[in-house]
């Protein structure tokens, strides 16, 4: 807690105290506090002695979008946007995509250490063993109709996992917990391949346990008659990397969607439902898709000057370049990038690639993008493989969701563990009218005509039934 100093700084402004302090002058009234600094913050809470009279209700801090605010104390993930740096529990991010599997890194995210191989082992045999989900949850997706949106039914049946596993709400019993980590870990790719298949009309497949966690994925999307679907190793070990890169990255829009329903004590899979809410959204997920419609705008390498002028006179955007945190290379797209011609050498050659490369060199070679510390981000390239394993553009952001669905657990977990998090609660600062008297409905004056709402939009065409 703060000290409150009650002496006035000699220049009546902000000083610099000794020690990790911060002293701050109120020159409404002369006062001066001083402040404690740790971890490069002050509490917020800290503000609050400063006030005007005794029934002021004291200095708050105003950030909408919380750009300035930490909200929690996080050991999982850590990012140095400056230097492009990624790590989770302190590893690199490189080293993972080298040397381990997305289960592994699932691991080392929920418990903070990298298994030893009995450890690893029991936990891919757990979630391996719970992929299948209950028949109900397979008539709840077929109930959507044909063209919903995968993400609409990844969110609704997420959410209705936890009607099928009351016990979860015991969010302090430690197996409980795990099993929750477990069956959403499990039980997501099986949801979303089920939201793909029920687009495409085609049966649902089943999970396969003598598949890998990825392969896994990939033929409960695209098995058709044979008896057993044998994925390119080279296709699983791609998608594996993606989820690995997709698996954390502390506190964005959707995480902090999960910690903040999670801080109200409801259960799991309804926090987890709130953060795949919060990834459906286009300023989250779904600028890998832009990147595609921009490539395909763009046509051939022969226009990239133009549309870089374009760009640059703001009729347009760089799709996939830009970061509010990292202002260097997103050390996420340097290892996707190294694998795209991996996926291209196994799906065939793809003109989009040829276009995406040329158009990195042009951007990295123009002062405005340097100088703007404009990189390629993650989903420069992520869009070209989801496109090569023949993924459709809508389950771009379904299948983000599928390994930060790991992240979104940890942080959860951490969360609860917490003893300082409390029900998430912000404060506004008000600036409507005060004091009004309610006024009889015969005695309310406005415009003669009746305004309605909005004339609708006509109605989407509906094919089939
Ligand atoms: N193309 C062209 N100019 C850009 C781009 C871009 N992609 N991104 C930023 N700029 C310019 C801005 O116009 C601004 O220029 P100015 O200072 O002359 O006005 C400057 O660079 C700073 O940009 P900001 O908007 O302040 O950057 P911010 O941190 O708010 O935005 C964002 C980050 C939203 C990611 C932005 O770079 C962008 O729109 N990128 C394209 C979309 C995209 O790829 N999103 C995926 C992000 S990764 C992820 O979410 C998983």
């Amino acid at each position: 807690m703060a000290t409150e100093q009650r002496n006035q700084a000699e220049d009546g402004g902000v000083a610099t105290a000794a020690g990790d302090t911060l002293t701050v002058t109120d020159n409404r009234t002369g006062e001066s506090y001083e402040l404690e600094i740790s971890d490069g913050t002050i509490r917020a809470m800290d503000l609050r002695q400063i006030k005007v009279s005794e029934d002021d209700f004291g200095l708050m801090a105003y950030d909408p979008a919380f750009t300035n605010t930490a909200s929690c104390r996080s050991a999982i993930t850590y990012i140095d946007g400056e230097a492009g740096i990624l790590q989770h529990r302190g590893i690199p991010i490189e080293q993972l995509c080298e040397h381990a599997s997305y289960l592994e890194v699932a691991y080392l995210l929920i418990f903070g250490e990298l298994p030893t191989q009995p450890q690893l082992d029991r936990w891919v045999f757990d979630v391996t063993h719970h992929t299948f989900v209950h028949e109900n949850i397979k008539k709840f997706v077929e109930g959507f109709r044909y063209d919903a949106h995968p993400m609409g039914m990844l969110l609704a049946s997420v959410g209705a996992l936890s009607t099928f596993y009351p016990d979860a709400k015991h969010i302090d019993d430690p197996e409980e917990r795990y099993m929750a980590a477990i069956r959403l870990i499990a039980k997501m790719p099986t949801l979303a391949a089920f939201a793909y298949r029920h687009n495409m009309g085609l049966p649902y497949i089943y999970p396969d346990n003598e598949l890998s966690y990825s392969e896994n994925f990939l033929s409960m999307l695209f098995k058709m008659t044979e008896t057993k679907f044998e994925p390119d190793p080279r296709l699983a070990r791609a998608l594996d990397i993606l989820f690995i890169l997709h698996a954390d990255h502390e506190q964005n829009c959707s995480t902090n969607a999960v910690r903040g329903v999670g801080s109200s004590q409801v259960d799991p899979y309804s926090a987890v439902a709130a953060g795949v809410a919060a990834l459906y959204g286009p300023l989250h997920g779904g600028a890998n898709e832009a990147v595609l419609r921009m490539l395909r705008r763009i046509e051939k390498t022969e226009n990239i000057p133009d549309f870089l002028e374009r760009v640059k006179g703001r009729e347009e955007r760089l799709m996939g370049f830009g970061h509010r945190v990292y202002k260097n290379y997103d050390p996420r797209a340097r290892i996707i990038k190294k694998h795209v011609d991996e996926v291209l050498e196994a799906t065939g050659h793809n003109p989009l690639l040829e276009i995406a490369v040329e158009l990195e060199k042009h951007a990295l070679d123009d002062e405005y993008f340097t100088s703007r510390k404009l990189y390629p981000n993650v989903d420069f390239y992520s869009g070209l493989i989801y496109e090569a394993l023949r993924i459709p553009a809508e389950m771009f952001t379904v299948i983000f969701a599928i390994p930060r669905t790991s992240g979104w657990v940890s942080q959860w977990m951490e969360m609860n563990d917490d003893s300082e998090q409390k029900i998430a609660r912000p404060r506004q600062v008000y600036v409507g009218d005060r004091d009004r008297d309610y006024v009889a409905i015969d005695d309310r004056e406005g415009p003669e005509k009746i305004t309605g709402p909005p004339a609708r939009r006509p109605a989407r065409p509906r094919r089939g039934a």
